[in-house]
């Protein structure tokens, strides 16, 4: 029994047309869509979005964006603002996620506008962090993470903070079938509480959830959803099929 309510979030990266995406959510809402022991977003590509909340009326099943700018408005070609997503019916965004900082030069500073900008808007980010495998086998692990909390947390008071969710996604492991130990993952996911118990508050802390992430999958998911500090899945692969995701959330609910 968790004290924390476990978060069951998909991200669908580049994937899924509209059409797609409604299929695909229509088969999750008719198998966990009113449930409420575990709480479950799926984050479209933003061409999806509108479709997919429609389709997602009525259920408990939560929007997301996997990103969005740190401005309200303006000359911002190609970008997106929080409040075009809120009238999406989304609540959720994923920010800071490793393949932005690799593959589109997003660094901390620029992440922590978001995660600020995202906070004013009621949006609630799910803010990644993680460490590469050269900096795992560098023995770097715990500073990387702790470097991008101070970045990706700056100037966010103790109120702001719990608004925000947590996704611990080693690199190394992400889209490459290679998981993180449960007690890899417990390590950081207790060092990140405690960081930001001392941050913050230790309330505060007990309240924030981190998700883990990276080749969550069903077989693993239990094994990771028990330990301590872990308090859901940000999932990749996984979620573009019903089947998997499902037993995902449902391997939360056993284990609420
Ligand atoms: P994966 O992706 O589950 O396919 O490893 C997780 C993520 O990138 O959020």
């Amino acid at each position: 029994m968790k004290s924390r309510k476990f978060l069951i979030a998909g991200n669908w990266k580049m994937n899924k047309t509209a059409a797609e995406g409604v299929a695909l959510v229509r088969d999750i809402i008719a198998e966990v869509g009113q449930q409420s022991d575990v709480d479950v977003v799926v984050c479209p590509p933003f061409t999806a979005l509108e479709s997919v909340a429609r389709a997602l009326e009525g259920s408990a099943v939560k929007l997301g964006a996997q990103n969005m700018s740190a401005q309200p408005s303006g000359a911002f070609t190609g970008e997106i603002s929080a409040e075009m997503l809120r009238h999406h019916f989304a609540t959720h965004v994923i920010l800071g996620h490793s393949e932005r900082r690799a593959l589109f030069g997003e660094a901390d500073a620029g992440i922590n506008a978001k995660v600020v900008a995202a906070n004013r808007s009621l949006l609630k980010p799910i803010l990644c962090i993680g460490e590469t495998l050269a900096e795992r086998d560098g023995g770097r692990t715990l500073e990387v993470v702790r470097t991008q909390l101070e970045g990706g947390l700056a100037g966010i008071d103790a109120e702001g903070a719990t608004n925000i969710v947590l996704a611990y996604e080693p690199v190394w492991a992400i889209g490459t079938g290679r998981t993180a130990s449960p007690e890899q993952a417990q390590e950081v996911h207790g060092f990140i509480r405690g960081w930001l118990g001392s941050r913050f508050s230790k309330p505060a802390a007990q309240r924030i959830r981190i998700l883990y992430g990276g080749s969550m999958k069903p077989s693993n998911a239990p094994e990771l959803l028990a330990q301590e500090d872990i308090d859901g899945g940000l999932i990749g692969g996984a979620a573009l099929e019903a089947k998997s995701f499902v037993d995902l959330v449902r391997a939360g609910q056993k284990l609420s």
